[in-house]
């Protein structure tokens, strides 16, 4: 093989592994969401699991089937979201509870369900495969009476990459 050759398909190799990279890069949108959640307990507000900061946690009231609702302002194709439950006590709440993806604000039932948590054990981070997905809010819920959700980190990957204006949007 020449040089020029050798060249040519060189560029073509390093372009190829570029495009490669750039539609398979995974991104954590969950930050750039605004988080919502039934009721809140001291100050134990929704934010708390979007901080990056994984002994903060988010904390509701003990009712019947709290909810947190992260709002993504656009659709997007979630590939996983990841949970990190609380450490210093109470893991076992966690149980049961329910991730759905989808477009309806309110009646959050009616987000179709991605995968139920069994259990997490105490300070880990457990991921949940949504398949792709497609909404504009990440709901987790605990279907019951008396309960209390409490999350310490909440992951949002969806498949990236995205334009620019996405990353800045909460700066501007
Ligand atoms: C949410 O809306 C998007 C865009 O309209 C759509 O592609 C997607 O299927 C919807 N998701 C659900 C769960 O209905
Ligand atoms: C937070 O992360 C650190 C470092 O990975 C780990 O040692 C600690 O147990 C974590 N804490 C919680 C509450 O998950």
């Amino acid at each position: 093989m020449n040089m020029r050759v050798f060249y040519k398909s060189l560029l073509f190799l390093l372009g190829f592994f570029s495009v490669q990279t750039k539609t398979e890069i995974e991104v954590n949108v969950a930050a750039w969401g605004k988080a919502d959640q039934s009721t809140t307990y001291e100050n134990c507000d929704a934010q708390r699991a979007l901080d990056g900061i994984n002994y903060t946690f988010t904390h509701t009231e003990e009712k019947s089937n709290p909810w947190w609702k992260l709002d993504l302002t656009k659709t997007y194709s979630v590939n996983r979201v990841t949970i990190t439950n609380r450490l210093d006590c109470c893991s076992y709440r966690i149980d049961g509870a329910e991730i759905r993806v989808g477009n309806e604000s309110s009646d959050l039932n009616r987000n179709p369900i991605c995968a139920v948590v069994s259990t997490i054990p105490a300070g880990a981070t457990y991921s949940y495969s949504c398949g792709g997905m497609e909404g504009r809010y990440v709901i987790v819920d605990i279907p019951g009476t008396s309960k209390i959700l409490t999350l310490c980190e909440v992951g949002v990957y969806a498949i990236g990459p995205f334009s620019e204006e996405d990353s800045c949007e909460d700066e501007t």
